[in-house]
C-alpha cells in the first residue's frame, strides 16, 4: 500500500478512478484534485463516507490545490475536457495540452519523485506533454489506453463466442485512436488461436468496433465519454505498480528506437512495478500489424505537430 495517490481532476473519470483505487485499499489516502470550486471536495467526502459500508480505510478527500497532494507517489492524471459528439480525440489537443501542461508544473512541484499516470485525451500527445513538463524519466511517466481498448476488445470477443472474458487473452497497441492496432495474430481463447473459432468476417468487424469503441460510448452519452471501463483500466495499472506485480499490459511509452519508433508515445507491451514502467516487450509482429503499428505512430507524430511547448 502507498501512503499517497493522487487523483487529478475530479470528473467522471477521475472521480470513479478515485473511487476503486480507495475500495482496493492501494494507499492510505487518496486526494482528488479539480479546479471548480466544492466538486472534489464533495465527492471526496461522498466517497469517504462510502467506506464503512464497503469496508475500505482508505481516506479520500478533495482540494483545489495541491497542498495536500504533497508527497504522493503516484498521480493518475485525468484533467481536461471531455470528447463531444463528432469531436475527435485530436480536436482535444490543444485546450487539454494547456491543462496537462498546468498540472504536470503542479506534479512536479507537489512530488518530484512520482509516477504519473497520464489519461487525458488525445493520450499519447498528452503523456508526452507530461514528460516534457516533469522532466520524469520514461519509467514514471506511463500512459493509459491500451488497457481500456484490449477490454473493449476482449468484451466483444467474449460475447461473440459466449465464452468468459478471463479466457480471453489479447493485446490491443498503437496510439489510442482510430488507428489503433489490436493483434490479432496474438489473440488466443486459453491458448486457442481466435482464427480458429471466429471467421475473418467476425473477426475484422471486432477490430473495427474496437477501434470505435469510445465513439460508440459517446455516440450513447452525448454529452460526455467512456468512464466506467477507463477507470477500471487505470486502476489496473496503479494495482500493477502499488502491488510490484510485474504485469505486462499495453501501455503507452516513451519510445527510444522500440518497434523501430522513437521521440513519441505509442502502445506497445509494458512490464509494470513498483518502479513503474520497468520494460518495454518487443515481440513480432506480422508485416500487417507492423505496418499498421507505424500508421498509427505517424498519427500520433502528426498530433503531437499541433502541441508547442
Ligand atoms: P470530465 O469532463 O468529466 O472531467 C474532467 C475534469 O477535469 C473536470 O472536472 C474539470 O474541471 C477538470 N479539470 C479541467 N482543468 C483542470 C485543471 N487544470 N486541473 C484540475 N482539473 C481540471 O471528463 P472525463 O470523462 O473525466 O475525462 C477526462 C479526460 O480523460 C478527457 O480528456 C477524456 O478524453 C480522457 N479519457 C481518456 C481515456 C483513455 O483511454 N486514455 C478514456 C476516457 C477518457
Ligand atoms: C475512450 O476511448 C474517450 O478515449 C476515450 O473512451
Amino acid at each position: 500500500m502507498l501512503n499517497k495517490i493522487t487523483v487529478v481532476g475530479a470528473g467522471n473519470v477521475g472521480a470513479t478512478t478515485a473511487q476503486r483505487l480507495a475500495e482496493k485499499q492501494l494507499a492510505r489516502a487518496v486526494v482528488l484534485v479539480d479546479v471548480i470550486e466544492g466538486v472534489p471536495q464533495g465527492k471526496g467526502l461522498d466517497q469517504w463516507q462510502s467506506a464503512p459500508i464497503e469496508g475500505f480505510d482508505t481516506r479520500v478527500v478533495g482540494s483545489n490545490d495541491y497542498g495536500p497532494a504533497q508527497g504522493s507517489e503516484l498521480f493518475v492524471v485525468t484533467a481536461g475536457i471531455a470528447r463531444k459528439p463528432g469531436m475527435s480525440r485530436d480536436d482535444l489537443v490543444r485546450t487539454n495540452a494547456d491543462i496537462v501542461k498546468q498540472v504536470s508544473e503542479q506534479v512536479k512541484k507537489a512530488s518530484p519523485q512520482a509516477i504519473v499516470i497520464v489519461v487525458s485525451n488525445p493520450l499519447d500527445v498528452m503523456c508526452w506533454v507530461t514528460k516534457q513538463v516533469t522532466g520524469f524519466p520514461r519509467e514514471r511517466v506511463i500512459g493509459m489506453a491500451g488497457v481500456l481498448d484490449t477490454a473493449r476488445y476482449r468484451a466483444f470477443l467474449a460475447e461473440a463466442l459466449d465464452v468468459a472474458v478471463e479466457d480471453i487473452q489479447a493485446m490491443v497497441l498503437g496510439g489510442h485512436g482510430d488507428t489503433m492496432v489490436p493483434l490479432v495474430s496474438y489473440t488466443t481463447v486459453s491458448g486457442i488461436p481466435v482464427g480458429q473459432l471466429l471467421d475473418d468476417a467476425t473477426l475484422k468487424a471486432i477490430v473495427d468496433r474496437t477501434r470505435n469503441g469510445g465513439a460508440e460510448i459517446v455516440q450513447y452519452l452525448k454529452t460526455g465519454s467512456a468512464y466506467y471501463a477507463p477507470s477500471a483500466a487505470a486502476a489496473q495499472m496503479v494495482e500493477a505498480i502499488v502491488l510490484d506485480k510485474k504485469r505486462m499490459l499495453p501501455c503507452a511509452a516513451w519510445l527510444e528506437g522500440e518497434y523501430g519508433l522513437s521521440g513519441m508515445y505509442c502502445g506497445v507491451p509494458c512490464k509494470l512495478g513498483r518502479r513503474g514502467l520497468e520494460q518495454i516487450v518487443t515481440v513480432q509482429l506480422t508485416s500487417q500489424e507492423a505496418a499498421d503499428l507505424r500508421k498509427s505512430a505517424e498519427a500520433v507524430k502528426q498530433t503531437m505537430g499541433a502541441v508547442k511547448l
